[in-house]
């Protein structure tokens, strides 16, 4: 559906004159959902199609959440919750943060919220006056600069290389730091890259933002999925900063809508507010369920599954380098691989949109294109997803080849 906002919807039958706000003509669309469906459509027909193109985990929901919620039905706890979401959950996450990060957070800094992409929206709202610039790395998460917007605000793009792992450096921060800038809003690890930014980073992007009187949200999603490196979270350096995370990756539920976030004491009052007046309430079924996931035993489940993650990105990154891919560095973290497709296409002929639909096409491999992710590398590069069983791997390592080696 084409949208615009002077003349309205464009339908099939002509131009309906309904007048749409402004911003929503300013709405990027997601790319990765076209590949998605076209996936499903060659599926429905018959096709076998490998998918890495969506970014959540193929594993199911462990049996003792599934518990979890099932009782949950069962008791009735079906109702509104408190709009910070419930004090039991409050207080596992936190302990989460004890075991994982050695840190006390208290809980009332804990806010749960309708999957991070909430916690995202409160955020930029809370945070955003019109006219504001928050800086954003390119490539990175293509929702971020929709909230941005959403809030008013101009998403301010820095661009990021390979050389520095994809990642916002305490120097980048400073030469794209603008008069209207109020802060940043960073992943780590990264989608599309899988990149992290360690301690050293995170402290002088910190130090300087603070310097400017800015704010930090740090989007710590991927936690808990990187492989032989440390991470850091940004809360065992500050209590100033804002934290996002969620059930969807490391614990794989996505589809429960389930996410939190850490903020300073300071603002809890005036984001239960928003949330109550927004939201609610998080999903009580989920939020129960989730009680389940720090069990030691399906906390024994998700890293044996961290483990057998990191066991296809140890096959799949080589692969396809060898198949011609440029993968400068090894991604370490969540389950994406960002590459580089330019030795693969005509020289300065590089089109990741064209290159993904002929591979869906002819090889039955669907991954998504660098052009969801930003503008900086964004024609040179695709990113593909990890996440499906090493066979699957197998084949589409297989089916990429004979695709590219009859390229004409
Ligand atoms: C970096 C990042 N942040 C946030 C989200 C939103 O996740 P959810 O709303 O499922 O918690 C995603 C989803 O892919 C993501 O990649």
């Amino acid at each position: 559906m084409a949208v615009t906002t002077s003349t309205g919807v464009k339908t099939p039958t002509g131009v309906k004159t309904r007048r749409l706000a402004d911003r929503v003509a300013e709405m990027t669309s997601f790319k990765v959902v076209d590949f998605l469906e076209a996936a499903e459509r060659l599926q429905a027909e018959g096709r076998d199609i490998v998918r890495l193109e969506a970014g959540q985990p193929a594993f199911a929901t462990p049996q003792l959440i599934v518990e979890a919620a099932e009782a949950a039905l069962r008791d009735e706890k079906t109702k509104y919750t408190s709009a910070l979401g419930i004090a039991e959950l409050r207080r596992a996450i936190s302990d989460l943060y004890r075991q994982r990060n050695g840190i006390a957070i208290a809980p009332e800094r804990i806010v749960v919220t309708t999957g991070s992409s909430a916690a995202l929206s409160l955020i930029g709202d809370l945070l955003i006056n019109p006219g504001d610039g928050v800086l954003v790395t390119d490539p990175g998460y293509p929702c971020n600069a929709n909230f941005i917007r959403r809030a008013g605000g101009e998403p301010q793009a820095v661009p990021v290389e390979a050389a520095e792992r994809y990642q916002l450096t305490e120097k980048a921060t400073r030469a794209h730091w603008q008069a209207n800038t109020i802060g940043a809003l960073l992943a780590s690890p990264s989608n599309p890259t899988g990149e992290l930014m360690d301690r050293a980073h995170l402290e002088g992007i910190h130090k300087f933002i603070a310097s400017q009187g800015g704010t930090l949200v740090v989007d710590e999603i991927y936690h808990g999925l990187v492989y032989e490196r440390d991470e850091t979270s940004i809360l065992e350096i500050t209590d100033e900063a804002f934290v996002i995370n969620s059930f969807s990756k490391y614990f794989g539920m996505t589809g429960w809508r389930l996410g939190w976030m850490v903020v300073p004491e300071d603002v809890v009052d005036v984001i239960n507010t928003m949330a109550q007046n927004f939201y609610i309430s998080p999903p009580s079924i989920a939020q129960y369920a989730a009680l389940a996931a720090f069990q030691p035993s399906v906390i024994a489940e998700m890293e044996a599954r961290r483990e057998e993650l990191q066991r296809r990105r140890d096959f799949f990154v080589p692969a396809l380098r060898s198949l011609g891919f440029g993968i400068p560095v090894t991604p370490a973290g969540a389950f994406y691989i960002y590459a580089d497709i330019s030795a693969l296409m005509k020289p300065g002929r590089a089109d990741g949109e064209a290159f993904c639909w002929d591979m869906l096409e002819r090889a039955g491999v669907a991954f998504t294109p660098g052009t969801d992710f930003g503008e900086h590398l964004a024609q040179s590069h695709v990113r593909f997803t990890y996440t499906e069983p090493m066979e699957r791997l197998e084949l589409a390592v297989e089916r990429l080849s004979s695709a590219l080696g009859s390229r004409g």
